[in-house]
């Protein structure tokens, strides 16, 4: 079985192949010397923007590690972007927006019709991994949820606790809610547009959720991204990615979506045993790990392996992107003992 087949079984919850699928996120970043290289050159938006670069980015961590499934190189912000928020990154980390949303009339200008054009390169991109990966490799696209983009763009970058968009979000609902109904106008175009790239699957990630206090759970974060699952093409499975607890696991599988990414924070055998049987799960190791040592990262996927024996519907995953500090040999590791590992 390759990875394409292996992915596709266990989205569909009948994996029975003996292993679990194994991808991860942020595969690309400051941890390959390769990619590092290619930083010296050009800055991440112009990777981004070129999808010759971005494909290239895309793979690279594939042709060093035999994972079985791709996330295409892109970032949510490219949403943003688009409406007419441009970002880059701070030399001291985090996201800073050229502009960050004040008034009302902030939120009228920004423009959500034609993503697809403004998003052109992302769909070249999708399309040249699509031909480059083949049936050998799964190929994920993915977008931010309405909520969590809402979030940069009022605070206009990274900020701690995103307190002006939650203050934004309880005093003036109204042109909060408009804010969301634009975010989600253009998310659906995003969807469809990467679904015909003929992508395997969608992450959706709503990384701010557990900022949402349980009052607003459904008005703030979870109604915007059913409404994404249900407008979007049904071909393409929409996995979840919200960082929240086993509790708030079900509440999100309420939006409909296909799969769910859990954060490591949560037990994912307690999350199994809370959900549906056959919802394909994917998680859950701490990013931590790959900054140990090739034996403790062997120790703590086979406990997890273990843990998650004979699931069908488990595909094997950081509960978070992959961090700047991570060593090569813990990947490595990682991708060995998935692949030696047997569930039969
Ligand atoms: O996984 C992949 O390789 C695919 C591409 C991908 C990136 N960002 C590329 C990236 C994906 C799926 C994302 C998602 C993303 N981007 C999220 C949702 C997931 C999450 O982390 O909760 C968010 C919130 C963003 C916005 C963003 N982009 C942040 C907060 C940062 C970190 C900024 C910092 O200074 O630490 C990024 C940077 C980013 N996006 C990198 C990559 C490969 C690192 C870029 C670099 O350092 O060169």
């Amino acid at each position: 079985m390759n990875g394409r087949t292996l992915f596709n079984a266990a989205i569909e919850g009948k994996n029975h192949s003996g292993r679990p699928p194994l991808w991860v996120m942020r595969q690309a970043g400051r941890y390959l010397p390769e990619y590092r290289a290619l930083k010296e050159k050009y800055s991440f938006v112009e990777m981004v923007k070129n999808p010759e670069l971005a494909t290239e980015v895309t793979l690279q961590p594939l042709k060093r590690f035999p994972l079985d499934a791709a996330i295409v190189f892109s970032d949510i912000l490219v949403i943003p972007e688009a409406m007419g928020q441009e970002y880059a990154f701070r030399p001291s980390g985090g996201i800073e927006m050229k502009v960050k949303l004040k008034t009302d009339a902030c939120i009228e200008a920004l423009n959500s019709s034609q993503i697809s054009e403004r998003l052109a390169y992302v769909e070249k991109t999708l399309k040249l991994l699509r031909k480059e990966l083949g049936n050998e490799h799964a190929l994920l696209g993915f977008c931010g949820s309405p909520w969590t983009l809402a979030c940069y763009m009022i605070e206009g970058g990274s900020a701690e606790g995103f307190p002006t968009t939650i203050k934004w979000a309880k005093e003036r609902p109204e042109s909060f809610v408009r804010l969301l109904e634009k975010i989600s106008e253009a998310l659906v175009e995003y969807i469809k547009m990467q679904a015909e790239c003929g992508i395997d699957a969608l992450q959706i990630f709503d990384s701010w959720q557990a900022l949402c206090p349980d009052q607003y759970l459904w008005d703030w974060s979870l109604k915007w991204i059913k409404q994404l699952v249900q407008n979007s093409p049904g071909s393409v499975p929409i996995i979840v990615y919200a960082n929240s607890s086993v509790n708030r696991l079900q509440e999100v599988c309420n939006t409909g979506c296909a799969a769910l990414g859990v954060h490591h924070s949560a037990n994912l055998l307690d999350a199994r045993m809370s959900l549906p049987k056959n919802l394909p799960l994917q998680g859950n190791l701490n990013p931590e790990l790959m900054e140990t040592d090739g034996e403790t990262v062997k120790v703590e996927t086979l406990k997890l392996l273990d843990e998650m024996k004979m699931d069908p519907a488990h595909i094997l995953n950081l509960g978070h992107g992959i961090r700047p500090g991570a060593k090569i040999e813990c990947m490595e590791s990682l991708v060995e003992t998935t692949r030696n590992y047997s569930m039969n």
